[in-house]
């Protein structure tokens, strides 16, 4: 569905994102996105999304070169930061507003949205000000902001950073269970290995290993060489 051919990128002022990115992501397939921090995860989620420019390399879209506008259409990016995302006076009114803004009446808008709400069990949120919630309330109603455009491929960045158990819990149900296309860009390991079939490690920039889970998560080796620690459900083993 999705290639990332040979990706670099180089921020205005000069540091190398960027220097190599290759893989591929199935229809419906969950992949975990991997690295220590800087590893140019974030960076790659842009790329995909289309919010950044393209400077090497290519994303194929279902076999053909995609354009930033194509990327756009078919992703939707949950930022690391809610506050990037949330816009409007209600959670209600700001989960519908990416369908009133395709053009659907703002009555169906608003019903679809709250079932989107109960859906992710946040549906007590709907009458409040966004910018009054707390941290991770805030993150939960920027998943259902994106989620209530339907796009083919999740992207996410970070989604439980912050999250209380339960709250984390939601979100990897609603993950595990979903039909979309997702690339989860997460330092949660354990959060991962419910969620995802395989996991791509980014170090320094470049794609450094990929492989299925949980294999993957068991190599000790090579989550060290990549900055990364066994996961708590494998660590804990006598
Ligand atoms: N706006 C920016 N300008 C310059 N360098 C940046 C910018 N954003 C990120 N970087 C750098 O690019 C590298 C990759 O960052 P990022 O994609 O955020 O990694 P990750 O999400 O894996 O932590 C890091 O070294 C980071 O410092
Ligand atoms: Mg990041």
């Amino acid at each position: 569905m999705l290639r990332i051919k040979n990706l670099c990128y180089k921020y205005p002022d000069g540091h190398e994102a960027l220097k190599g990115i290759n893989f591929s992501i199935k229809p419906q397939e969950k992949i975990a996105l991997v690295g220590a921090n800087g590893s140019g995860k974030s960076t790659l989620l842009l790329h995909i999304a289309g919010a950044l420019k393209i400077q090497t390399g290519e994303i194929f879209f279902e076999g053909t070169p995609a354009s930033p506008e194509e990327l756009i259409k078919k992703t939707g990016l949950i930022f690391q930061d809610p506050d990037d995302q949330i816009l409007m006076p209600s959670v209600l009114e700001d989960v519908a507003f990416s369908l009133i803004a395709r053009g659907m009446k703002k009555s169906q808008a608003l019903e679809k949205s709250l079932r989107l709400l109960e859906s992710l069990g946040i549906e007590k949120l709907a009458s409040r000000p966004p910018h009054k919630l707390s941290g991770g309330e805030k993150r939960m109603v920027s998943f259902a902001g994106v989620l209530a455009a339907d796009p083919e491929v999740l992207l996410l960045d970070e989604p439980t950073a912050g999250l209380d158990p339960k709250a984390r819990r939601r979100v990897i149900n609603f993950l595990r269970d979903s039909k979309h296309t997702i690339l989860l860009a997460t330092h949660d390991l354990d959060m991962s290995l419910d969620v995802c079939s395989r996991a791509v490690i980014l170090n320094q920039g470049r794609t450094a290993c990929e492989g299925s889970l949980p294999d993957l998560f068991q190599n000790e080796k090579i989550l060290e060489v990549n900055g990364l620690e066994l996961p708590l459900r494998f660590a804990c083993r006598d």
